[in-house]
């Protein structure tokens, strides 16, 4: 299929949002990372999305919205967290998950009876859900296994003759994922760390937020499973009900796949800066008399490492590095968010020193 290529003009949104109403694929920018977008509440679209991608189709998408009234068509019930942080957090980097409304296909949420809503404050996105008149859910615009797109291009690498559209907007300001908030259970807890953190979370809501268990184990990750009909293959390597019924398993189903690998390999050095200064420089040299094509990822503060991490690892594959040698990042607040991507990246490979 021959992808169209949309400028952020009112005229080519509306021309994007058309395809959208039509039931067709579009990707677009968004301050976290790009989306693949389609009507939340048209199963074929949704289907062709886990297509695109070569998504499980136990890998449930958010739902993106351009008001919060919008969230009565999609939630059962709007609990009163949710409409706190809405409040302060909304238009943002925040996903809330609640009961789904019957009138949300399974498709779109991976089978389960949640639904994971968020307000994007890209202008572009807000846009273009408007001018669609859907709900538009959209997981990230990238082929699944693959680092986050935080650019246009990134999406269009991915995904050119795979989906109707891409909207060539601006680059992604945050640059990893929304927070994933789930707000079912007694106490809201955090199912993927982002740029809104547990204590701005709990501060707003005047009581405690958790961190999900799963975001502190080294979880074993599999390689993403391809698109329709891979469900029960999928079960099977999971452990099925056994991991499900344990409580072992991620409750993000995203969280449990192979995510964000670069082609080179890639070591993630922690403790004493002097120490892993030494460490990296000693690697390096051995590598490079090897032969080996060898990066380099450091970052000077966790905001900026959140908006250049993805890219950086793009940019790995493009200049063929064969060794990818990357500085752990403080694990705290934004930094833990950045290193949940940079250890899955690595495989959990990491030197302590
Ligand atoms: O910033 C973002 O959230 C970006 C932009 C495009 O908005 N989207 C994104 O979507 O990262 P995706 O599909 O790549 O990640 C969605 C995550 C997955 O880990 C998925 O398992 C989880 O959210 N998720 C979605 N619905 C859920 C639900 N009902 N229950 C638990 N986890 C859910
Ligand atoms: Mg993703």
């Amino acid at each position: 299929m021959k992808t169209i290529y949309f400028t952020d003009s009112e005229a080519d949104l509306e021309k994007a949002a058309e395809l959208i109403k039509k039931g067709k694929l579009v990707a677009f920018p968004t301050e976290t990372v790009y989306g693949l977008g389609a009507d939340a509440l048209n199963e074929a679209a949704v289907k062709n999305v886990y297509k695109a991608k070569g998504r499980p189709c136990d890998n449930p998408m958010i739902v993106h919205i351009s008001h919060f009234d919008d969230l009565k068509l999609l939630a059962e019930e709007i609990p009163e967290d949710a409409s706190v942080l809405a409040d302060r957090f909304w238009p943002g980097p925040l996903t809330m998950i609640m009961n789904k409304k019957p009138a949300v296909p399974k498709v779109t949420t991976g089978g389960l009876d949640t639904v994971a809503v968020r307000m994007p404050s890209d202008k572009v996105a807000l846009k273009l859900i408007e001018k669609s008149g859907c709900a538009i859910a959209a997981p990230s615009a990238n082929l699944s296994g693959k680092p986050s797109p935080t650019k246009w291009e990134h999406a269009s690498k991915d995904l050119d003759g795979r989906i109707e559209g891409i909207i060539r907007g601006g680059d992604c300001q945050v640059g990893i994922e929304s927070t994933v908030l789930d707000l079912t259970g007694e106490i809201p807890t955090i199912l993927r760390p982002g740029i809104v953190t547990a204590s701005e979370l709990s501060e707003v809501l005047g009581k405690p937020v958790e961190m999900d268990r799963s975001l502190f184990a080294k979880i074993e990750l599999k390689e993403p499973g391809y698109g329709e009909g891979s469900e029960a293959e999928d079960e099977d390597r999971d452990g099925g009900e056994t991991e499900k019924a344990s409580g072992r398993g991620p409750k993000s189903p995203g969280m449990k796949y192979k995510h964000y690998a670069p082609k080179g390999q890639m070591v993630i050095f922690q403790g004493d800066r002097a120490k892993v200064d030494l460490a990296v420089k000693e690697r390096r040299q051995k590598a490079e008399a090897e032969g080996l094509r060898v990066k380099v990822i450091s970052f000077d503060d966790s905001r900026e490492a959140a908006r250049d991490f993805f890219k950086q690892l793009r940019d790995a594959d493009d200049e063929g590095a064969e060794l990818i040698l990357a500085y752990a990042l403080e694990e705290n607040e934004v930094g833990f968010s950045v290193m949940n991507r940079m250890l899955k990246s690595a495989g959990y490979n990491v030197v302590q020193l």
